[in-house]
């Protein structure tokens, strides 16, 4: 019997649904070379939503998606919401609900990508950031205390467990175990002042370290990971962060391999249901104008594929990306591709058919 896999998909807002469309198209070509299924089922959640209804994410919505074998997410965030609503009410409700406790981002320069770095190139771009996903800032700890008086208060806590850390530190060790690049994991974090946090996140890595003799662990602060990024970015080959420190220098990485049009990423509960998305955000103004970059949400796509088993098309995701940005696309930025959203699409299907 072929195996068929259930993937829940929440197309959201602005491009979401253009590039989620997509990243189908691609799915579909893989999975009928390779002879899986794919059992689609689609949930409106999102900015339009939200506004016609006054509904964020019902509760009943967390039970039933815990029963497929994946999440497809294009994007969250919509012009007409203030912002903070839908991205805490969606996204983050999602990790933290369903416990996806990675975020896994991986930071590749392509083949006939521009890169904004001087003399660097594919050799050069080519490493994964391990992102605490469910504990840090991101928890909502903290407060007001007098809000909106001269005397005002804002706390803002980083909540960080013994536990949260282990298992993604964990995660991170096995991951650069597998990968096999250059067996080196850094831990990025601020021990010279944030020294209760980072202290629990230094002795952790080291303590598990331990049980990896073949990995290097290496650790560098989260200030002087944004200067190595775009001085040495070949230093790195895992990098594992907390969950404020990861949303940041995947932006920067975002940036070096490309832009937001490639980014993507997974939020992983390896025990668990998984939700895999382009990194970027809803594009309000390109909404419907065919001129989105697609790839992020594809390469989301080839991501989720891995994650299933299904590696060996997963990789030819992979492959078709980069055949499509060595020798079609002009730029990666929306509306200068030389290519439309669905044209971009559709070489990669094509591509993923050949290979
Ligand atoms: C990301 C995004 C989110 C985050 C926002 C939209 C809540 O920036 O996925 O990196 O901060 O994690
Ligand atoms: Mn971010």
């Amino acid at each position: 019997m072929p195996k068929t896999y259930n993937i829940a998909v929440i197309p959201g807002d602005g491009t979401g649904p253009e590039v989620v469309a997509e990243g189908i198209k691609v799915l579909q070509a893989v999975a009928g070379k390779a002879g899986f299924g794919l059992d689609l089922t689609y949930f409106d959640f999102g900015g339009d939503r939200y506004l016609k209804t006054g509904e964020i994410l019902p509760d009943s919505a967390i039970e039933e998606l815990k029963r497929f074998d994946s999440i497809y997410l294009g994007a969250i965030g919509h012009p007409d919401v203030k912002p903070g609503i839908l991205e805490k009410g969606i996204l983050l409700r999602l990790r933290f609900e369903l416990d996806q406790y990675i975020n896994l981002r991986p930071v590749k320069l392509y083949p006939g990508i521009e890169c904004p770095l001087k003399d660097k190139g594919p050799d050069h771009i080519d490493f994964v950031v391990v992102r605490e996903n469910t504990e840090g800032i991101y928890t909502g700890a903290g407060g007001f205390f007098k809000k909106g008086t001269p005397d005002e208060v804002a706390v803002q806590e980083s909540i960080n467990t013994r536990k949260g850390v282990e298992r993604c530190v964990r995660y991170a060790f096995e991951y650069c175990k597998k990968r096999q690049k250059n067996n080196k994991l850094t831990l990025c974090g601020k021990t010279n002042v944030l020294t209760y946090a980072f202290d629990l996140w230094e002795r952790t890595f080291y303590e598990v370290a331990e049980e990896y003799p073949d990995i290097k662990s290496d650790y560098a602060h989260v200030d002087a990971i944004t200067m190595w990024f775009v001085k040495n970015p070949e230093w790195f080959d895992v990098i594992v962060t907390d969950n404020m420190f990861g949303d940041i220098i995947t932006d920067l990485g975002a940036m070096i391999q490309g832009g937001m049009g490639i980014a993507a990423g997974g939020n992983i509960n390896p025990e668990g249901v998984s939700m895999f998305e382009p990194i970027g955000g809803s594009a309000p103004k390109y909404k419907g104008k065919n001129m989105i970059n697609p790839l992020a949400a594809i390469c989301a796509a080839g991501i989720m594929l891995e994650h299933l088993g299904e590696e060996k098309s997963g990789r030819e995701i992979e492959q078709a990306v980069m055949k499509v940005t060595e020798n079609h696309l002009k730029s990666l930025a929306a509306g200068k591709m030389g290519l439309t959203t669905t044209g971009v699409g559709d070489l990669v299907a094509k591509y993923v058919t050949e290979l």
